[in-house]
Parts: structure tokens; C-alpha cells; sequence
């Protein structure tokens, strides 16, 4: 067992390296290989656990109602822009979108220890991400625009700071009528307390995870999202109060990380000239200081304040791509999907990890195909979540097929975008075959790579998991990172992570839809990941893992309701 004393805890590079560099060597030196995990304490210091829950003290508490279970949504309209007509911004359409998109949503117990479980997942359940609301005079929640954190252990609304009629207008002259704010934001310190300097990695999972959730949360209420993605990691801290030392005195701070504007139409258009954001000075009345979340520290991980540094952006101009290549729903689908098992609701609350896989069931090719089709945005940037975020496909998927009805086992490739198959023929094995799959719809650039049994692979790079050979496939999320990292700076560092994230989620959700269940994996070996498929450049990197297939359940644990007010409802 290491004491916090021995290990190694230098900085990543001398002084004077660039941005690009430092982020390159946390990358590199965050890697989990064979013979050495990335550094961590190796061993959980349950008295300074950190408290998941973020409180500001003094601060108001606005409860938003729990809403009455049964809502009608089928799962499959969530993907059809439009079907949905916009919900009015209320109490009640605010409620049901945290409920949805970050509340608890469930309890577990096991003997005496109870823990609870949220709508988005987190890497060892730690929940770093913390979400934020702007939001303007709404009835009940408050009779002026004001910046709100929200509370999930009590579904409720915690009010930062009172904006003025001006301020918010300001603030939201570029933004359709009826539109808010969402900010996400990380405490390094929860996922670092267990796992050391790989913690920065899986607290960027977590918020692409979020940033999925408040997407699809969004689209239940027929509302859009997008990423704000010019505005300046300052302007963002400043905005949601996070750069306020006095709101600090002896609480961990939280890193800003992406600012989303929720309208009930396409905000697009508007958003290219929108000015930019600030919410200081006049008009601004902050209340409430942050809990500490531990009673003490005892080992600090400077590398991930490094790279958290190196990958913070200033103002820029949005990303704007061209999607003209991509397929159409048809292309990518064959027939639409316009039918299906579960509402919204039952796959949103119901999702779950599952903690063992039984090692038989398999799925059928339609489904198979469904799930990776969701996977693609299309021409017409209808595609949700991926609407939401303006560039192309950062990430594609290197897949270890086991129990697929009809498809050899083996390893296969999905390329998220068209235009990327040639370039990852050339970066994976010079022998894989690159057969197309029968019978897989035109739009999906689905390849079978070379067939044969790979469960043990899978799971001996997964860290030794069981779960990513025992389901009916499991995949690795391989992004072209170094180029993505020339084309857009340090910073898309981030949002690489939050890609694999948004991928991860539709992926639990899709086999919430399907009776089965998902798994996200960040614990995998790294370059054993990519000797599997061939790749020895280290400008392609693997940046997550997830794994699909039929759970099995833990008896041992039973499940209570997320909020001992929810049985009667
Ligand atoms: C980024 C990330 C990495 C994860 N890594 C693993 C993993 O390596 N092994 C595992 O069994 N579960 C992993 N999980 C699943 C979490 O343990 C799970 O999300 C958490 O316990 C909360 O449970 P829930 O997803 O059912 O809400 C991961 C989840 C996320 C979001």
C-alpha cells in the first residue's frame, strides 16, 4: 500500500512548455499499462471521502416538483426533431428537465450502506460534475432572472445570484424568447481522490455524459441544445460564480467547463453574432457559500491542475463544419425507427450500469445496427444528441463483436464520419480485411476488420474486466487526437472526452431500449488497446471503452426510490 508521502507527485514538464506539450504528457503519462497502472493512492481513504453533494450555504432553495411518473413519450420520439411540440419554460417543464437530465434516480442499499445513483453515470459513481441554470423570471422559481445551482439530492434550485431586468437582457438578446442557460462544471477533487492523476480523463467523460443527458432531457420537452462553444473558460467561471474566492473560503473549487443555451427553437442562426457573455458588475447580488467536500486533503495531483490549465480556452469564433457528406436518417436507418419498447421516461430514469454481463445473450443484427445508427449525426444535423454540438466526429469506434445474431465474432470498425475510413485503413493493421457487413444499411460505415474469438482480448485490455468479454460487444472509442488538437487547440483536449461521453450515453440509453444494459469502462490498458487493432501512431489514441450486453443482477442489493417523497406521488 502507497502512503500519500511516497508517491511521485512532480509537475509534467520544466517550465516554458507549450499548452499542446503539457497536454501530450498528461495523456501519455495518465496511460494504464501492463505492469503499471497510472498513478493513484491505490486504495480508498474513506475519512476524507469527498461528499458527492455540492451545497451553498445561505443561498435560497427552490424545490421543483417531482413529476407524476408515467409520462407517455414513447423512447424513439426523442429522436425525431420535431415530434415533440416546446413545453412552455415553467416550474414544471424546468423540474421534469433536471429530472431527467442530473437528478437521483435511485437508492441502493446493501446491508447498512445505502448510496444513491443519478440519471447521468459517473466513473466510480464520484459525480464531479456539478450543473448550473440561468434562467429568466419564471413563476415560482423566481420573479427575476438569476444564476441557480442545482441541488439533485433535493431536486431543487439553489439561487447564486439575483440578475436585473437589464443585466438579463443583455445577457440574452441574441437567444430566441423563452431560452435559458445550462453550465457544467467539475470538482477534479471527487474522481481524484480514488483515482490520482487519471482522474482529469474521467471527469471529462462525466461532463460529455452530462452534456448528453441534458440533450436528451432537452428533446423530451421538445426543446434544442447547443454547446456554447466560443465563450472563454473565464467568461464561463465568472458567469456561474465560480471564480468568487469569498463563495470559496475552505471548499474545493470546481473547474468551468461548457455552457449550453436550451431554446424552444433552433437557436443557430442567432448565435453566430451573439456578443459575448459576461455577468458581473451591477445588477449582480451573489449569495451562499460553497460546503467543503472533504474535512482535509492529505495528496494533491498538480498534474491535473496543470493540464486542466493547459486545456482552458479563451474567446473564439464557433465551430462551423460541413455535414453535406454525411447520411440522410434513411441511409442510416434503412427503415426509420418509429416504434419501440420503453417511454422516455422508463429509458431515461431506468438507466443503469450493469456490473456483470451473463456471458450468453445475444442480440439480433437489426439491433446492432440501430444502436451504432444513432451513433452518426446526418446531412441534415437533425441527429440528437449530435445536433448539439457543432464540429464532425472526433471519435470512431475499434469494436470487439461477441454476440451479434448473424456476424462473425470479431473486430470491427464504425467510422462516425465518411470522409475518415480511408485514414483509419491506413493507421490500423496493414492485414485487417475492411469487409463491408451484408445486409447493413448504406449510411453506417460498419467494416468487419479480421473475425475470430476476441472476448479474452477485450476484457484483458479492459483492465482484466469481465464485463467487456461477457456481453454482446464492447468497443474502444479511438479518436484522432493530435490532429483534432492542431485543427481546434489544447483545450479540444475536452472535448474529445465529452464525444466519447455523448457516445457512452445514447449507448446506455439505446440498450436501456433494447432489454439490455451498458457499461461505461475508463479503466483499460492503452497501448495494449491499440496493438489490438494495429495502431502505433501516437497521433490516434483510445479515449474510452464501453461495453453492451444482458446483465446479470446483483442480489445482494435492493433498490429504493430516488426521493422518499416519490412513493406518493
Ligand atoms: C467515465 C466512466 C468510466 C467508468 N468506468 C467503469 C469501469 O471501468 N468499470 C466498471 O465496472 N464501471 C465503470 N463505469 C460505470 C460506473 O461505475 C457507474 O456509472 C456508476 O457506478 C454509477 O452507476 P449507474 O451508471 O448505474 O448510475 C464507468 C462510468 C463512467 C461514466
Amino acid at each position: 500500500m502507497l502512503e500519500p508521502e511516497s508517491l511521485e507527485r512532480t509537475g509534467l514538464l520544466e517550465g516554458g512548455a507549450s499548452a499542446a506539450e503539457v497536454v501530450v504528457a498528461y495523456h501519455e503519462r495518465t496511460n494504464h499499462h501492463f505492469h503499471r497502472y497510472a498513478a493513484a493512492l491505490g486504495y480508498m481513504d474513506w475519512a476524507i471521502q469527498p461528499d458527492p453533494f455540492r451545497r451553498y450555504v445561505g443561498a435560497d432553495l427552490v424545490r421543483l416538483p417531482l413529476p407524476k411518473a408515467g409520462h407517455p413519450l414513447p423512447y424513439w420520439q426523442l429522436y425525431r426533431s420535431a415530434a415533440v411540440p416546446p413545453m412552455p419554460l415553467s416550474l414544471a417543464s424546468v423540474a421534469i428537465f433536471f429530472r431527467y437530465a442530473l437528478s437521483l434516480t435511485a437508492w441502493k442499499q446493501a446491508g447498512n450502506t445505502t448510496w444513491p445513483l443519478r440519471a447521468n453515470p459517473s466513473s466510480g459513481n464520484l459525480h464531479p460534475t456539478e450543473g448550473y441554470a440561468i434562467l429568466p423570471a419564471v413563476d415560482h422559481i423566481g420573479d427575476a432572472a438569476a444564476v441557480y445551482h442545482y441541488a439533485p439530492r433535493e431536486h431543487a434550485l439553489e439561487r447564486r445570484a439575483a440578475l436585473d431586468a437589464k443585466r438579463w437582457s443583455e445577457l440574452a438578446e441574441s437567444f430566441p424568447e423563452g431560452s435559458f442557460l445550462v453550465g457544467l462544471s467539475s470538482v477534479h477533487w471527487r474522481e481524484s481522490w480514488k483515482y490520482g492523476e487519471r482522474a482529469f480523463r474521467y471527469c471529462q467523460h462525466d461532463v460529455g455524459h452530462a452534456l448528453a443527458s441534458l440533450r436528451i432531457a432537452a428533446a423530451a420537452l421538445g426543446w434544442k441544445l447547443v454547446l456554447l462553444d466560443s465563450i472563454s473558460d473565464g467568461t464561463l467561471s465568472n458567469l456561474l460564480g465560480l471564480d468568487r474566492d469569498e463563495d470559496f473560503p475552505a471548499a474545493e473549487r470546481e473547474e468551468a467547463d461548457l455552457l449550453v443555451l436550451i431554446s424552444p427553437d433552433s437557436p443557430a442562426p442567432l448565435l453566430t453574432e451573439s456578443k459575448p457573455l459576461t455577468a458581473h458588475g451591477s445588477g449582480v447580488l451573489w449569495q451562499g457559500r460553497a460546503n467543503s467536500l472533504s474535512p482535509k486533503h492529505r495528496i494533491e495531483w498538480p498534474v491535473i491542475d496543470e493540464v486542466a490549465q493547459a486545456t482552458r480556452r479563451g474567446e473564439s469564433s464557433p465551430i462551423k463544419e460541413d455535414f453535406s457528406k454525411f447520411p440522410t436518417e434513411e441511409e442510416l436507418f434503412g427503415t426509420p425507427v418509429r416504434d419501440g419498447l420503453l417511454t422516455a421516461e422508463k429509458a431515461i430514469l431506468g438507466r443503469r450500469s450493469a456490473v456483470a454481463m451473463d456471458g450468453s445473450t445475444a442480440i439480433s443484427r437489426a439491433t446492432f445496427f440501430r444502436m451504432l445508427a444513432r451513433l452518426i449525426p446526418t446531412q441534415e444535423r437533425q441527429a440528437m444528441p449530435w445536433d448539439a454540438i457543432p464540429w464532425r466526429p472526433r471519435i470512431h469506434l475499434g469494436l470487439f463483436v461477441h454476440r451479434v445474431d448473424g456476424l462473425a465474432p470479431g473486430l470491427y470498425a464504425l467510422a462516425r464520419d465518411p470522409d475518415k475510413v480511408d485514414i483509419l485503413k491506413g493507421v490500423m493493421h496493414a492485414e485487417f480485411c475492411w469487409q463491408r457487413i451484408p445486409d447493413c444499411p448504406p449510411g453506417l460505415h460498419l467494416y468487419l476488420l479480421k473475425e475470430g474469438d476476441c472476448r479474452a482480448l477485450a476484457s484483458t485490455v479492459s483492465c482484466g474486466q469481465a464485463i467487456a468479454g461477457d456481453g454482446a460487444f464492447s468497443l474502444a472509442m479511438i479518436a484522432d487526437y493530435k490532429d483534432s488538437l492542431a485543427a481546434y487547440g489544447s483545450g479540444f483536449y475536452r472535448n474529445l472526452f465529452w464525444e466519447a461521453g455523448m457516445v457512452g450515453q445514447v449507448l446506455y440509453l439505446e440498450a436501456e431500449e433494447s432489454g439490455i444494459r451498458a457499461t461505461g469502462i475508463g479503466c483499460y490498458f492503452d497501448d495494449p488497446v491499440h496493438a489490438a487493432f494495429g495502431i502505433v501512431s501516437s497521433e490516434w489514441q483510445s479515449f474510452y471503452h464501453f461495453t453492451v450486453g444482458a446483465p446479470v443482477e446483483d442480489g445482494r442489493l435492493t433498490t429504493l426510490p430516488a426521493y422518499n417523497f416519490e412513493e406518493q406521488q
